[in-house]
């Protein structure tokens, strides 16, 4: 069994914290992940209502397993409803990212709940731990979703000698062999979103499941189009990764042409409502190429956490 600080404070039998994703991790995905050890979130964005984080807290809940939830820290000072929620549903782990966690940090100490927040840049660090953030995630460029410009692995190296407190890589492990690195060089754990994309567990539409099984990872943007035609009002800092299609290739880049065409913006609003896969967005980052097949989030955390033992075991060996 890996033993890192991360399963010691929330008594984890692996050091594997599923990503909160948005639209993807709802409380079912959330429980199949700390079903297998790991620690399961919910993703929450500002268009949920408050009521979706108390429905889904339920559902990992009702089987006494930890979870933690996943919030967006530009969304919550206009909807103070979803800390409310958040808080009431007492999860172990509360993630604040995408913005200033300091705010936030203090209402959420005072009910026992630890927080962690996604950092970008060496500047994020020491904003997060002014804040009191107890876990910080190093979130490489690598990631699905919205991410920054920064590779996971040197980002990870610069915030390992910048703070003490453990510190967990995010962005492009989906394998044992990349969480075994990960923890080699100093990880207390891996946040692993792109993996389970294609769990049975998500909230995505089969379609998007399909999508992402057959993608290549060769085939993702970093890119603001998509939330600019979906009119968010997402801070330019983080774009998204996600896949390539008709869409991105026109539009990628070009964002304040986009902006005075109303039809083209359209476009992507009726494309995911319809799940049109060349116009709606589906994120996903560089390691979508790895997952090729619908599973059971149990199943692909248990595999990781296996092959990332196997992989530990043999490091001594390259000391012969
Ligand atoms: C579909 C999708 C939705 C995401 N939504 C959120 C979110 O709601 N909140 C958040 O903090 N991060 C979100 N992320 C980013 C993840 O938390 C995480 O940083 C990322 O998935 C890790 O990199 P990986 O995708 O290579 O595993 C999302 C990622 C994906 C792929």
């Amino acid at each position: 069994m890996i033993k890192t600080p991360l399963t010691r404070w929330f008594d984890l039998t692996t050091p594997v914290i599923g990503a909160p994703m948005a639209g993807v991790g709802g409380g079912a995905l959330a429980r199949a992940v700390s079903q297998a050890g790991g620690l399961g979130m919910i993703g929450v964005s500002g268009a949920h209502p408050a009521g979706f984080i108390t429905e889904q807290s339920a559902i990992p809940a009702a089987d006494q397993l930890p979870f933690g939830i996943g919030l967006m820290a530009w969304t919550l000072a206009d909807r103070p409803d979803l800390l409310e929620a958040t808080m009431a549903a007492q999860p172990a782990l509360v993630s604040v990212s995408f913005g200033d966690p300091a705010p936030y940090v203090g209402p959420l100490h005072d009910r026992g709940i630890a927080v962690a927040a996604q950092v970008n840049t060496v500047l994020d660090v020491s904003r997060a731990v002014d804040a009191g953030v107890d876990v910080i995630v190093a979130q490489g460029t690598e990631a699905g979703g919205h991410t920054g410009q920064r590779a996971t692995l040197p980002l990870l190296q610069e915030v390992l000698s910048l703070t003490d407190r453990p510190v967990v890589a995010a962005g492009g492990i989906a394998t044992g062999r990349g969480m075994a690195a990960a923890l080699v060089a100093g990880a207390a754990g891996v946040w692993i979103g792109t993996a389970l994309l294609a769990c049975t567990e998500g909230l995505n539409s089969p379609a998007a499941r399909e999508r992402v099984r057959a993608a290549s990872g060769e085939e993702t943007v970093l890119t603001r189009a998509f939330d600019v035609a979906e009119g968010l009002a997402w801070p330019e800092r983080w774009p998204g990764r996600a896949l390539v299609n008709e869409f991105s290739r026109v539009w990628h880049g070009r964002e304040d042409e986009l902006l005075d065409d109303a039809p083209a913006r359209r476009r992507v609003v009726e494309g995911r409502r319809t799940w049109d896969p060349e116009a709606s967005p589906v994120y996903a980052g560089e390691a979508v190429g790895l997952v090729t097949a619908e599973r059971s989030a149990a199943d692909v955390i248990r595999e990781i956490d296996a092959a990332a033992e196997k992989a530990l075991r043999a490091v001594p060996r390259l000391l012969g």
